[in-house]
């Protein structure tokens, strides 16, 4: 096995899906792209996402205190890509640079219409960690394309499949299903 000094060359892990996150506050609205982001309850349902204090995104979150968390397919990997290089710093409208279209959800939150999958959070705390807050909120509603999946299993699209280095996958090939009674220990 290899060892590496410096911990920073593998950091975080990837593969992983990114999450581009939406937030809209009365005077302004944006979408920023995030690696680090988990599930984190099922009772309730909560969600959360690593967001550095410097991002644009971060004081309108405070504001909002509700973000939503959407899932683009593999077509849309330039712009998942472009909503974690563009900064809304510069008070250009990344939405539009980036040809997305949204709807409201139920939320009021931003919803991107090419999202797969998306949540609604509310009722959102910052807990910081080192050089990002952990933003963590409950999910409220879940907004799907219902042609993408089969028994809640994403199949009638294609995930993207971060590398790292501005590098994406499609997620296709075998899929292997190994049922939870297949490990249970015979009588
Ligand atoms: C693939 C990818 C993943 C990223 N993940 C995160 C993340 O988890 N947390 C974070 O704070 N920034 C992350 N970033 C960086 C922000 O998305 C980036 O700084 C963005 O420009 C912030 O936009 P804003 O300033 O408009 O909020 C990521 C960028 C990319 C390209």
């Amino acid at each position: 096995m290899a060892r590496l000094e410096r911990t920073d060359r593998f950091f975080g892990y990837y593969p992983a899906t990114v999450a581009v996150i939406t937030v809209q506050t009365p005077g302004a609205r944006n979408l920023m792209s995030a690696g680090w982001h988990s599930a984190v309850s099922m009772h309730p349902p909560m969600y959360g996402v690593a967001v550095g204090p410097e991002r644009a995104t971060h004081p309108l979150l405070r504001e909002a205190g509700r973000f939503a968390v959407n899932f683009l397919p593999f077509e849309f990997s330039r712009e998942i890509q472009g909503a974690g290089v563009y900064s809304y710093h510069d008070g250009r409208d990344k939405f539009d640079r980036l040809g997305l279209k949204v709807y409201s959800g139920a939320l009021d939150t931003l919803i991107l219409e090419e999202a797969y999958l998306a949540y609604e959070i509310d009722q959102v705390q910052f807990v910081p960690f080192g050089d990002h807050d952990w933003v963590v909120g409950e999910v409220r509603q879940v907004h799907y394309h219902p042609e993408a999946f089969e028994d809640f299993k994403l199949t009638g699209e294609v995930a993207a499949v971060y590398l790292g280095r501005a590098t994406y996958q499609e997620l296709q090939g075998e899929v292997r299903t190994h049922p939870p009674e297949l490990f249970r220990d015979a009588e």
